[in-house]
């Protein structure tokens, strides 16, 4: 523990010192990044040596924020299944598809990586209250492990926000609010109250830890192809904090010596109803415009304007990557094809990335061999409300045909 240096503005190159609380930039309001002192984390770990540590993502801890590990709130989060995805594979006619299922993660979502990382520190930083907007999952993360710490936690999210989030952050006991809006208009709602009051704002890329939950990410699928990277990653990108998150680390490790300088193309897929960032990427652009009127039942694809929008797209670009929409229909009907074919219930975000692998497939922009990981970002189980299943009901009289019944 201890390697955390500074803090560093991604935009203007201000340092910040690291034990005090900060949000964006003083300086220009952008996005402030956690900087280590890799040098001494190179000499001092060895990549070999993590083998023997925890299966949370709490095992690259010489990387992490956090300086004393009584402060670490942990839930179990990180170290998730990198499954192949052998039936998709043969049917895209690529060899080597993976599905990286975070849906495996505490409170169903990778959101419990960053919320994990932020809470800690936060808690580490002497925060008793808590505030954010959620699109959903955030905010169930943000409940448990706001509990877990102790914290006190207001949070607003949409009112149409899927029925089991809130039923996950009323059990957890935050103080919750839902607005007739969208996860920007649940910021704004916060952000006068929350200064006044002095809550701690823990919106992701508006604090700089959650990113440093979200890298952790970057981290395992490295260790999990033994220290070389895939050649395409698929995210689903509402505010972008997990690609964001995986560039650094990618970097992070380089400077390590633990990886090469190759990296994987980053590729983002967005609602068709809500993709500022692919718009943006489509039109050369280095920042995003806000999308009116977003629209889709990926819930935490629904963020019309994200804060590290260039973060975001300048790691698609430097990365040769692409970006793609999908329609809400594929995004259901891919659900099932992922299911039935895999196993594998993905949320309506990750199956996204599925459809966005078909559309590659299609523009030949992915060749048989190279190792193509689809991110799952959340468990299916909890979008159990976009199914309606019609199953056959029968008494124990009359059993159907199938089960051997009189026709
Ligand atoms: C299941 C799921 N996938 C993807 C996202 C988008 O994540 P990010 O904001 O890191 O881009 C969210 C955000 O709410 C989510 O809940
Ligand atoms: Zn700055």
């Amino acid at each position: 523990m201890g390697y955390l240096d500074h803090l560093e503005c991604t935009r203007c190159g201000g340092r910040y010192a690291p034990g005090e609380l900060h949000n964006l930039c003083p300086a220009c309001g952008k996005v402030l990044f956690a900087r280590y002192d890799l040098e001494r984390v190179r000499d001092e770990v060895s990549r070999d040596a993590l083998a023997g540590r925890e299966a949370t993502m709490w095992r690259y801890r010489e990387v992490m924020p956090v300086v004393d590990p009584k402060n670490i709130v942990t839930l179990g989060e990180g170290m998730t299944p990198l499954l192949p995805l052998e039936a998709i594979g043969r049917k895209l006619g690529l060899r080597h598809v993976f599905v990286k299922d975070e849906g495996l993660n505490p409170t169903g979502s990778f959101k419990a990586r960053g919320l994990s990382a932020a809470v800690s520190k936060a808690k580490e930083l002497g925060v008793r209250t808590a505030s954010m907007p959620s699109a959903g999952n955030a905010g169930s993360a943000a409940a448990a492990y706001c509990a877990r710490a102790g914290l006190d936690l207001y949070l607003v999210m949409p009112s149409d926000v899927p029925h089991v989030n809130q039923a996950e952050v009323a059990t957890y006991g935050a103080q919750t609010y839902l607005i007739h809006g969208l996860i920007h208009d649940a910021g704004r709602s916060l952000r006068g109250q929350g200064k006044a009051k002095g809550w701690f704002d823990m919106s992701t890329l508006k604090e700089p830890y959650r990113v440093e939950g979200k890298k952790t990410m970057g981290y395992e699928l490295a260790e999990q192809f033994h220290w070389s990277l895939p050649d395409v990653i698929i995210y689903p990108t509402g505010g972008g904090t997990g690609i964001v998150g995986m560039w650094k680390a990618f970097e992070e490790m380089e400077t390590l010596g633990w990886i090469g300088s190759r990296r994987p193309r980053m590729v983002i897929v967005q609602a068709a109803g809500c993709a500022p960032m692919v718009r943006a990427h489509r039109n050369g652009r280095d920042e995003a415009e806000p999308w009116q009127h977003a629209q889709t039942i990926a819930a935490g694809l629904r963020v019309p304007e994200a804060i590290g929008d260039y973060l975001i797209l300048q790691a698609v670009r430097a990365s040769g990557g692409a970006s793609y929409s999908v329609t809400d229909e594929e995004i259901l009907a891919d659900m099932r094809e992922l299911a039935q074919a895999e196993g594998v219930f993905p949320c309506p975000e990750g199956a996204a990335t599925y459809g966005a692998l078909k559309a590659m497939v299609r523009e030949a922009q992915v060749a048989p061999d190279d190792r193509v990981v689809l991110f799952n970002t959340g468990a299916g189980l909890k979008y159990v409300d976009l199914i309606n299943p019609t199953l056959p009901t029968f008494d124990p009289a009359t059993p159907p045909a199938a089960l051997g019944g009189r026709v």
